[in-house]
């Protein structure tokens, strides 16, 4: 295993958001991470990352307990997340954001970007500010982290923001991030992209509650999130 959650507890102002949280992500893999919106895959996302500490459980990674290292000894050994709003840099060209992101010299920059359907020539010499659009800056933060080379690439809702034409594209680019090494931790609420996946895990109520194949976990979040009866949920701790 690459990534294993175990009972991990993330507290928000006092309130548990995430609890009981148990996931395996194995290595080479793409694990998909669905549940409805405020289910707590976000939190989840930003506490295997650091960003935000967790409040008990352990976070294992490579076999190494990571719960206590901070955002960036996480990110030197191989972890890298794209948020689900990309952070809006000033004063930073396209360009330099790409290049510091850029882990192998072979790599092209150029190439990352038409990756994204986004032609090099019109916006490597733009700022990463205000001007670009959501879905442009969702982009250009997919083809940086295609140029990250992670070992573990955490991507919240990498499809939001994106146009319903451009969906494969990003779909295209996740396949080829995995293709060249990189394990992805996936959260989505689209089909499209969650049929991508080797595994999916399916978050109810701050609750990993199952992880199986796609279609697996598809036809149980229908049934079970429609006739969740989120009062037994707590009792039971779990679905
Ligand atoms: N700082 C905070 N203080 C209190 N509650 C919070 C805080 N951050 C998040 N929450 C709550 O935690 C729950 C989980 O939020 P989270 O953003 O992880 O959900 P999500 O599964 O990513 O949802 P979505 O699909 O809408 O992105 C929500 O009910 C949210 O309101
Ligand atoms: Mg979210």
């Amino acid at each position: 295993m690459l990534l294993q959650l175990k009972n991990v507890e993330v507290e928000r102002d006092g309130k548990k958001i995430v609890q009981f949280a148990n996931i395996a992500v194995k290595k080479g893999e793409i694990h998909g991470l669905v549940g409805l919106n405020g289910a707590g895959k976000s939190t989840l996302a930003y506490a295997i990352m650091g960003i935000i500490p967790i409040s008990s459980g352990s976070i294992i990674y490579r076999g190494e307990d990571i719960s206590h290292l901070s955002i960036t000894e996480r990110a030197r050994k191989g972890i890298t997340m794209a948020w689900q709003e990309p952070a809006r840099f000033e004063g930073i060209t396209v360009r330099k954001y790409l290049e510091i992101s850029r882990k192998k010299k072979e790599d092209s920059i150029e190439e990352a970007l038409e990756l994204v359907t986004l032609e090099p020539k019109k916006y490597l010499n733009r700022e990463l500010g205000e001007g670009l659009s959501g879905g442009e800056r969702k982009r250009i933060e997919l083809a940086a982290v295609y140029l990250m080379r992670p070992e573990l690439a955490i991507l919240d809702e990498p499809d939001s923001g994106i146009d319903m034409m451009s969906i494969y594209d990003i779909i295209g680019l996740i396949k080829t991030i995995n293709s060249k090494g990189s394990t992805v931790l996936m959260i989505t609420h689209r089909d499209e992209m969650s049929e991508i996946a080797d595994r999916n895990t399916l978050m109810c109520n701050g609750t990993p509650a199952i992880t199986d194949t796609p279609i697996k976990v598809s036809r149980i979040f229908r049934e079970m999130c429609r006739n969740c009866d989120e009062h037994d949920f707590e009792k039971k701790g779990g679905c």
